[in-house]
């Protein structure tokens, strides 16, 4: 039986801003990205099994900093700011933009979260960071969070929904930090994730000396 990719330890690591004073990078960086509100720094507490964790809020623009936690001492998972915050400030807007892009194009990320809510039409927001992930070919997995706003006979088929009218092929796996609903599905995924970071069995050298 394949084994079940485990968290078994999750901190706080840093905070960082538009300066882009990231920690040092590891083989595996894995960050979340989604609207305002949609449940990014909830799903860490989930997956940590730590409600402290991420600050979390009912008010949308809660995560402004790009914030990294490192879990099982091997891998970063990472915050970051949602977008589509309507009532930011153009200022406040145009800097978590800002804080984005420099992060997404550091390089650093092996693999996203995109998060997608399970009830509602992909926004032109959500649209663009698609368009934007495909454009810089960065790897990702689709999630459709507040599963449990919906019936649980539709949840499958409504996730798959959202990554259609996002344009992807369509799946996403249906979430809820709520009741923990497809946190072991999430695990598995980014245990696949981990694994793809790290240097391959395949390396010549191994290879022909099995021959
Ligand atoms: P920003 O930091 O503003 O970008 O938001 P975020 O995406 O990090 O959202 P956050 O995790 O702070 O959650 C926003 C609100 O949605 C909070 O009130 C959460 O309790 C709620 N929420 C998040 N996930 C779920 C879920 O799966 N089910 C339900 N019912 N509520 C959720
Ligand atoms: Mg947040």
């Amino acid at each position: 039986m394949e084994e079940l990719f485990t968290i078994r330890q999750a901190e706080f690591s840093t905070s960082a801003g538009t300066e882009g004073n990231y920690p040092p990078a590891l083989p595996c960086e894995i960050a979340i990205v989604g609207k305002s509100n949609v449940g990014k720094s909830s799903l860490i507490n989930r997956l940590t099994n730590n409600n402290k964790l991420a600050k979390t809020s009912a008010q949308p623009g809660k995560t402004r900093l790009v914030n990294f936690f490192l879990l099982n001492r091997a891998f970063y998972l990472v915050d970051l700011p949602g977008y589509g915050f309507a009532k930011a400030s153009k200022a406040e807007q145009k800097s978590w933009g800002e804080l984005l892009d420099r992060y997404l194009s550091s390089g650093r990320v092996k693999h996203l979260l995109m998060l997608v809510d399970i009830r509602h039409t992909p926004t032109q927001d959500d649209l663009q960071m698609f368009r934007y992930l495909i454009y810089y070919n960065i790897p990702y997995t689709l999630v459709a969070t507040k599963a449990d706003k919906i019936a649980k006979s539709k949840r499958k088929q409504e996730a798959n929904k959202r990554a259609k009218e996002l344009g992807a092929p369509p799946f996403a796996i249906p979430f809820s930090s709520e009741t923990g609903e497809g946190k072991a599905e999430l695990l598995h995924r980014i245990g696949q994730i981990y694994a793809d970071c790290l240097p391959k069995e395949s390396d010549p050298e191994k290879v022909s000396a099995e021959e």
